[in-house]
This record gives C-alpha cells, sequence and structure tokens, in this order.
C-alpha cells in the first residue's frame, strides 16, 4: 500500500556495506523518475550512477549528514554502497529555481523506489558539489543539485507525531532515530 511504503520511506544513515545495489536496480529507479510530470516538460535531469567503492568514498567525504544530532553518521564502515547524483543539464535549459521542484519530485520517487525494493538512504543536500563534479568528471553543463545515497539500512527509524510542533530529530540512548511529523490537524488550513 501506498501508505506503508511512504511510511517506510525515512530517511536512514547507517548501512549494511556487505548488500550492495546492482546496477539495473538502480537504474529502475531512474527509469520510475523518467516518466514523472515535468515543468513545461522539458526534463532537463540527468543522473550520475556512482558504485564503484573508490568513487562512492571519495563521494562521501564530502558529503554532510544528520547536522543537527552531536555524532558521527554513517558510523564508520556503514556507509551507502551507492549514490545517484541528481543533475541539472544545462545544454537542454538553462537552470531556473523553478526546475528544483522536478529534482524534489524526481528524487522522492528514486527514494520510494529504492525503498520498495526492500533499500533505503538520504537525500544529501549539504553536499559539497564542486568536490563532487571534480571527483566524478562532469561535463561543465551537468549541474549536481541533490545527492541521494543508497544502501540497505541497518538502523531503525520511528515516525512519530510532533508534539507542540516540535520538529526536531533525535536518536535515542538505544541509538534509535525519531523522526517527528507535523499533525494532520496542524498543517490544515482553515
Ligand atoms: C531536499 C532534502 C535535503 C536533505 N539534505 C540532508 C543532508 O544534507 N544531510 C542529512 O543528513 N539529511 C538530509 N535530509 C534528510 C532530512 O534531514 C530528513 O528528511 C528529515 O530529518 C526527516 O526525516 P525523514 O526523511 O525520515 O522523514 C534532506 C532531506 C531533503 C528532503
Amino acid at each position: 500500500m501506498l501508505n506503508e511504503l511512504l511510511r517506510k520511506n525515512r530517511s536512514y544513515r547507517s548501512f549494511d556495506t556487505s548488500v550492495k545495489i546492482p546496477e539495473e536496480v538502480l537504474l529502475g529507479f531512474i527509469d520510475n523518475a523518467r516518466i514523472a510530470s515535468a515543468t513545461m516538460n522539458l526534463q532537463p535531469l540527468k543522473y550520475r550512477v556512482v558504485t564503484e567503492e573508490s568513487e562512492v568514498s571519495a563521494v562521501l567525504s564530502h558529503t554532510r549528514w544528520a547536522a543537527a544530532l552531536d555524532i558521527k553518521l554513517p558510523p564508520e564502515g556503514h556507509g551507502p554502497v551507492a549514490f545517484i547524483v541528481v543533475c541539472h543539464d544545462t545544454e537542454i535549459t538553462p537552470f531556473k529555481p523553478i526546475f528544483l521542484k522536478d529534482v524534489g519530485i524526481c528524487s522522492e520517487i528514486i527514494m520510494l523506489s529504492a525503498a520498495e525494493a526492500g533499500y533505503g538512504g538520504c537525500m544529501i543536500g549539504s553536499a559539497g558539489i564542486e568536490k563532487i563534479r571534480e571527483i566524478l568528471g562532469l561535463a561543465p553543463s551537468l549541474e549536481p543539485q541533490l545527492v541521494l545515497a543508497l544502501g540497505k539500512p541497518d538502523e531503525v527509524v520511528i515516525l512519530e507525531d510532533a508534539e507542540g510542533g516540535n520538529v526536531k530529530y533525535y536518536r535515542d540512548g538505544k541509538g534509535v532515530h525519531h523522526a517527528p511529523k507535523r499533525t494532520l490537524e496542524d498543517i490544515i488550513v482553515k
């Protein structure tokens, strides 16, 4: 069911590195994003798949995880096994902020596809874009917009109602991550 999948589709920041994601499976996630509605149907997004171990660890070193928490994530030896770097191709159309809506839609489709296939990950907006561009040898026309980290999660994330509007995510004493969401009542404008 869609609601079940949406609940399962949390941000995961610790992974079992012994479980790889086959390239064709990653391409399947991108194929799902490919058919999404798109601003003016221009479809300027291109995707760089990163699975080669040295590239994955190089990209990882230029990403910032759970800045609100005072712990190193992902923990040593529990990093993602793949990244998908969502890029805007300026040869198709010049970048404009309106296309960030497409980035969001397509990225969520990829994360949901991963969740459905038994994987998980985290969208990383806080990334050293220029460094990542250099590591991956991206053409100047490709502007990275969002980095999607993927793997087989080995942590528990609990979805809960935000109490008194407090949306700060946190880890409890058992290392369980909690993701508070505003209630339906709180978000309906009357
Ligand atoms: C566009 C976007 C960018 C994000 N960037 C980061 C990031 O740079 N680092 C990180 O650890 N989490 C990042 N996140 C994950 C959020 O912190 C996460 O969605 C939030 O804590 C709620 O948890 P949930 O995804 O399980 O609902 C990002 C999420 C989105 C949608």
